[in-house]
């Protein structure tokens, strides 16, 4: 067991969302905060963990960080919603 990061994002990986990519934004999130599904970053802000369907999936690809939903995304989307968490 491990202390959670400050901010809990969590990665569909549900079918639709895997199949609109999940992946990338898997892959893009280790990029941007060096840290993969499972893991917790190094200054303890953020853990990323990847889940099944949640539940929106005519929103695919899905995450949510700290239970706030964001739908529809783009690898490139993810650099902007981190910055908005970070230092919170
Ligand atoms: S598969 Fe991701 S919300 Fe359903």
């Amino acid at each position: 067991m491990t202390k959670p990061g400050k901010h809990r994002i969590a990665v569909c990986m549900g079918t639709a969302c895997y199949l609109k990519g999940g992946q990338q934004l898997l892959d893009e999130l280790a990029i941007l905060l060096g840290a993969k599904a499972g893991e917790i970053t190094d200054d303890g802000e953020f853990s990323i963990t990847a889940v099944r369907c949640i539940g929106c999936c005519g929103l695919a690809p899905v995450l949510t960080v700290d239970g706030e939903v964001y739908g529809n995304l783009k690898a490139d989307q993810l650099a902007g919603i981190v910055a908005k968490y970070r230092g919170k």
